[in-house]
This record gives structure tokens, sequence and C-alpha cells, in this order.
């Protein structure tokens, strides 16, 4: 079991070292992708000019364009809503950028109460992100919400 509490004061910790958003959610993509058993691919991506550009991440080379309403990032950020998706093959027009991905969990972000982008993380086991990590991650987004002063 995760212990989101501990996840939540590392985040905090970060944000406090470093308020600019670059060096914060890479940072933090690292922290994700160790503390989170199985795991392939732990990152951002951020809304520009009307799509989503890729961000800050750790895994294997990734799709750098995503347009609103595409796949299971784009899906979850035009609709502004967490996406928990137990198998991605099964998800209609999933884009799949490392084929080892089997199930993923997105949630937006937000700066002033608008999309500013989204918090994407990948595992190869299917079915990995229960609803205890959903929470446990959405605290994860809060704390980035409220600590990135300089998000845009
Ligand atoms: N699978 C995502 C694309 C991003 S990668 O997983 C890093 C999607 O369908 O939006």
């Amino acid at each position: 079991m995760t212990d989101y509490d501990l996840l939540v004061r590392q985040v905090e910790t970060l944000g406090e070292e470093e308020p600019w958003w670059v060096p914060f959610f890479a940072n933090t993509a690292a922290l994700l992708m160790e503390t989170l058993p199985d795991l392939n691919w732990a990152g951002f991506y951020m809304l520009r000019e009307g799509r989503l550009v890729l961000g800050p991440f750790t895994g294997k080379p990734a799709c750098i364009h995503i347009p609103l309403g595409k796949g299971v990032c784009g899906t979850a950020a035009a609709g502004d809503k967490v996406l928990r998706v137990a198998d991605v093959h099964a998800f209609p027009g999933h884009i799949a950028c490392d084929s080892a991905s089997a199930s993923e969990l997105v949630i937006p972000l937000h700066r002033q109460g608008r999309v500013i982008g989204v918090l994407d993380l990948d595992s190869p086991r299917g079915d990995r992100f229960t609803a205890a990590d959903e929470a446990g991650l959405r605290r994860v987004t809060e704390t980035l919400e409220r600590m990135c002063t300089t998000c845009i």
C-alpha cells in the first residue's frame, strides 16, 4: 500500500524548494515513478494553444502532441474528469505511446478553475490503479495546484 500522506509531504517539499513548475513537475514525475510500484510512465501533458503538449516525465519517449478529446489524456482534459482505465486496449482512441502500457490513470490539473494540463500514469499491469490510488493521487495533484505558483 502506498503511503499517500508521505507522498503528499514529499511533493510539498519539492514545491517549497523550487516553485518554477518545470523542475517541480520533473521531480514529481521521478518521485511517482520511484514510489508507485508497477509504473512504466509517469509525467505531465500541459495545455498549450488548444492541445496537450508533452511536459516533464519519466519513461520511454512519448507522443509530443495530443489533441483535446483524443486518447485517455485528451478525453480527461476536454471533459475535466479523472479517467481510471483498467484496460487501455478497451478504451476507444487510446494512444499507445508505449506498447507495454496496460492500464492508465489521468488526473486533470487546474489553475484558477481552468484545466491547464494532466498528470498521466501508465502501468504494464492491467487494472493497476485502485480507488485508493485515485484518491491519493488526487491529493498529489491538489498539492501541485496549490504549490505551483508559476504554472500557466
Ligand atoms: N496513453 C495516452 C497517451 C500518453 S502516453 O500514455 C504517455 C493517451 O491515450 O492519452
